[in-house]
C-alpha cells in the first residue's frame, strides 16, 4: 500500500474529476503519483480510482409473486464515502427501502432476491460474503435506523439489555465494560440520566426518547456506515428537528458515512451533502444537494421541487405530479416516467433514457436533460429553492 504522506505530486499529475457517488477519478495516472493529491485518509487506494467506503454497482433488485415479477431495483449504482452523507429521494415505491436492504442482505425471504449488480463496502463484496458474515456486519459496521422505533424495540426487554445485546455479539464485551459502553452510547444520544436508564424498558419513553434509543444500538459499535430509513417520519416536527441535528451532530463525531432515506427534500437540504432522486427502481437524477435544488436537470426532479409547499407563496391548490408512479411490474421501452412527464417528446416512449453529464458530478437519465437543466438555469430567480427548503 502507498504510503500517502509520502508521496509527491509532480506537476504532471493526473486529471482529476468528482464522480457522482463522490468517487474521485483519475484519468492518465503514472505510477502511484496520483495517490498523494487526495489528502484523503478514509479512502482506500486500489490501482486507478479511490474507493469509497460504499461502492453500489447496478444493483437489481426483483420480488416474485402470483402477479409476477417485480423489478424494485432497476440498476442503481452510487459510492458514499466516509463522513459524507447521501440522501435518496423519491416517491412510495420508488425502491429506496429496498436498495437499503438489499445492502445489508435484508430483502424480505423467500421472495425478493438480488439478482445482480455489485455492493463494495470497505473493500469487499458483500454480495460474496456468507449469512453468517454478513451477520457480523449488520450492527457491527452498518447500521440502520428504520421509520418506527416502537417496532426496533423489543417491548419486554431492558433497554439496556437491548443495546447490551449488540455489544456483546459484536465486541464482545461483557460486565462491567458492556455497561460502560450502554451507557456511553445513550449518552452520545442525549439520553438524560442514561446511568439510571439502563434498566427502563421501550414503554417508559417518549416517541422521540424512543428513536433515540434506536440511535444508541445503531451507534453502539461505532459502525463505518449508518442508513436511516425515514427515520424521522414518525416524529413530531420539533423532535424531528432535535433528531436530525442529533444524527448530525453524531455523524460528525463519529465520522459515519451517513445515508439517508426520505420523502422530504427539506430534511435532504439539512442532512445531505448530495441527492440521488429515484424513479421506477432507478437513480434518474444525482448531484450535489445545493446544485440540484438550484439547477435540476430532470423532469421529475423539478417536479418534485415544485410539489414542495412554499411558505412564503399562497396558493388555492398544491402542485402535484399527475398519474401515479411506475409499478416494478411493467417492463417501458422507454422512459418510465414519460407518461407523467409535461416534457416528454416522442423519443421518450419507444427508447430509454440516456444518463446525461450536465455538470461535473451531476449526472441526470435523461434525452432532455441539458434542457431542462438550461431552462432551470435561466428562470432561476431571486427566490432560491435551495434558501426556501433550508439548503
Ligand atoms: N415486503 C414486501 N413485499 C412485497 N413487495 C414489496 C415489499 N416491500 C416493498 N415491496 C415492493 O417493492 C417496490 C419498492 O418498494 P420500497 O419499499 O423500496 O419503496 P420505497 O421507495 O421505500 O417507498 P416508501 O417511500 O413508501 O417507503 C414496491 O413496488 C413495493 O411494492
Ligand atoms: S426522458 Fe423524456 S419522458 Fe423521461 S424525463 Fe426526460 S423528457 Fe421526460
Ligand atoms: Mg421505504
Amino acid at each position: 500500500m502507498v504510503d500517502l504522506k509520502s508521496v509527491k505530486l509532480d506537476a504532471g499529475a493526473p486529471n482529476i474529476s468528482l464522480w457522482p457517488g463522490n468517487a474521485i477519478a483519475h484519468d492518465n495516472v503514472r505510477g502511484s503519483q496520483w495517490a498523494a493529491k487526495s489528502n484523503c485518509k478514509s479512502n482506500k487506494c486500489l490501482g486507478r480510482l479511490w474507493v469509497a467506503l460504499l461502492e453500489v454497482t447496478d444493483l437489481r433488485t426483483h420480488l416474485t409473486s402470483r402477479r409476477g415479477v417485480n423489478r424494485a431495483v432497476k440498476g442503481v449504482g452510487f459510492k458514499l464515502d466516509t463522513g459524507k452523507s447521501l440522501g435518496i429521494v423519491g416517491e412510495s415505491g420508488s425502491g429506496k427501502s429496498m436498495t437499503a436492504l438489499s445492502i445489508l442482505r435484508l430483502v424480505p425471504q423467500p421472495y425478493a432476491r438480488i439478482v445482480g449488480g455489485s455492493i463494495r463496502f470497505d473493500g469487499e463484496e458483500l454480495l460474496e460474503k456468507s449469512e453468517r458474515e454478513m451477520r457480523r456486519i449488520r450492527g457491527g459496521s452498518i447500521a440502520i435506523i428504520l421509520q418506527d422505533p416502537i417496532a426496533s424495540l423489543n417491548p419486554v426487554f431492558s433497554i439496556g439489555y437491548q443495546i447490551a445485546e449488540s455489544v456483546r455479539i459484536h465486541q464482545r464485551l461483557s460486565g462491567e465494560a458492556q455497561l460502560a459502553k450502554v451507557v456511553e452510547s445513550l449518552r452520545r444520544v442525549r439520553v438524560p440520566s442514561p446511568e439510571a436508564r439502563v434498566r427502563d424498558y421501550p414503554h417508559q419513553f417518549s416517541g422521540g426518547m424512543r428513536q433515540r434509543v434506536v440511535g444508541a444500538i445503531a451507534i453502539a459499535c461505532q459502525p463505518k456506515l449508518l442508513i436511516a430509513d425515514e427515520a424521522t417520519t414518525a416524529l413530531d416536527t420539533t423532535i424531528q428537528a432535535q433528531y436530525l441535528d442529533l444524527l448530525r451532530t453524531l455523524q460528525r463525531e463519529l465520522n459515519l458515512a451517513l445515508l439517508f432515506i426520505t420523502h422530504d427534500f427539506g430534511i435532504i437540504a439539512r442532512m445531505c451533502d448530495d441527492v440521488a432522486v429515484m424513479y421506477a427502481g432507478r437513480i434518474v437524477e444525482y448531484a450535489a444537494v445545493r446544485e440540484i435544488f438550484n439547477r435540476p436537470a430532470h423532469p421529475y426532479t423539478v417536479a418534485l421541487l415544485e410539489a414542495v409547499p412554499k411558505v412564503d407563496i399562497r396558493v388555492d391548490r398544491l402542485h402535484a405530479i399527475p398519474g401515479a408512479p411506475s409499478s416494478g411490474y411493467v417492463e417501458h421501452p422507454g422512459c418510465p416516467f414519460a407518461p407523467r412527464c409535461t416534457f416528454a417528446i416522442q423519443q421518450c416512449h419507444v427508447a430509454p433514457p440516456p444518463l446525461t453529464t450536465v455538470a461535473p458530478g451531476h449526472t441526470a437519465e435523461c434525452f432532455r436533460a441539458q434542457e431542462v437543466y438550461a431552462g432551470a438555469h435561466r428562470h432561476q430567480d431571486s427566490t432560491d429553492a435551495s434558501a426556501r427548503a433550508g439548503a
